[in-house]
């Protein structure tokens, strides 16, 4: 449904012009979830601010690839211009929502404009829709909450409205960029069941950013996982777990505590993530590969495939024995 190809994002001028995200390429289903994951600075957000047409300009811009919603290319009316003109699309919710609502007005306003935007509706009529989309994030009381100001509800509440300001413009797909991150444990269970319940009931794709496993293996029903600005390995949640192909994957999974295994220390991944730009040539993961060999740092590897819809791009992937 929405389908990004070949997406390059680049930033900085004349020679110094580097990649930021390379030939990235994935889709959204409807009523499924795909989970992005990465460490950070690997590119995550800068894919899904390009998907949504909100890459500060002129740091950043879409070099090349193409980005279609229901087949029809929405670079040149990317998502936040689509739903100011009553399109529907895809919206965004992001980590912190103080940020995204405006403190000194009422939730409730706050909604109104949302519908305002997309349908045109005012009055009782928005007020009205607007009550129904906090019953909709489960927000108890909502007709009394509409008058609530943002630094009166807690962060889980705050997030509830965010994704209710985003489901007014009735989204086929919505971008979700760590939205739990900020949140205690049991209030991000409770987000994230709303946001797989929504999911189903709207038919909605979603595009969930993280860089938790443990959110990813609760949520989603595939992952990308994403490295120095690379999709290096995709495939259904359970295969990618279950036997990974890549030696980053699989490291990333090395790194998340097992309760089971008692006092044993995690294993992390030595070293830290290229920058962009900082490696032009072969394997980005190959300085931090315990299977690189000689020709990882010369070639860059090309796509192995696993099944149906598991692929990952390494020389010597760990299911063919490296
Ligand atoms: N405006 C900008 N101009 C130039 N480079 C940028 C800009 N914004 C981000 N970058 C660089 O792009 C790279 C990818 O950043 P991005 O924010 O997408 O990472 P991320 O995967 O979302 O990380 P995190 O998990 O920390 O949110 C980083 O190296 C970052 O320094
Ligand atoms: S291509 Fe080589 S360096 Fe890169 S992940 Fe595979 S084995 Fe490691
Ligand atoms: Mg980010």
């Amino acid at each position: 449904m929405l389908s990004v190809r070949n997406l390059v994002v680049s930033g900085g001028k004349g020679s110094a012009q580097i990649d930021i995200v390379s030939d990235v390429s994935f889709e959204i289903e409807r009523g499924k979830v795909l989970g992005l994951v990465g460490e950070s600075g690997s590119g995550k957000s800068i894919t899904s601010l390009a998907v949504m047409g909100l890459l500060p300009h002129p740091q950043l811009w879409v070099r090349g690839g193409s980005i279609e919603l229901d087949g029809a290319d929405i670079t040149e009316e990317p998502p936040y211009l689509r739903v100011e003109r009553g399109h529907g699309g895809v919206a965004m919710i992001f980590q912190e929502p103080m940020t995204s609502l405006n403190p000194v007005l009422p939730i409730g306003e706050q909604i109104v404009e949302a519908v305002r935007v997309h349908d045109g509706s005012t009055g009782v009529t928005a007020r009205n829709r607007a009550q129904e989309l906090l019953d909709m994030v489960r927000i108890p009381d909502a007709r009394l909450q509409l008058n609530a100001y943002p630094h009166e509800l807690s962060g889980g509440m705050r997030q509830r409205v965010m994704i209710a300001i985003a489901l007014a413009c009735r989204p086929q797909a919505l971008i979700a960029d760590e939205p739990t991150t900020a949140l205690d444990v049991t209030v991000q269970l409770q987000v994230l069941s709303l946001i797989r319940e929504l999911c189903d009931t709207f038919d909605m794709g979603v595009l969930f950013i993280t860089h938790d496993l443990g959110v990813v293996s609760e949520l989603a029903d595939s992952v990308a996982v994403m490295y120095g600005g690379k999709i290096v390995e995709t495939g259904p949640v359970e295969r990618l777990f279950n036997t990974p192909l890549h030696p980053y994957t699989a490291g990333l999974m090395g790194c998340v505590p097992d309760p089971s295994a008692g006092h044993r220390r995690f294993q992390t991944i030595p070293g830290q993530a290229p920058k962009p730009g900082e490696i032009t040539h072969g394997c980005r993961f190959a300085p931090r590969c315990s299977h690189a060999q000689a020709i990882c740092s010369d070639d860059a590897p090309t796509r192995v495939t696993e099944g149906a819809r598991h692929f990952a791009e390494c020389h010597f992937p760990i299911s063919r024995g490296a």
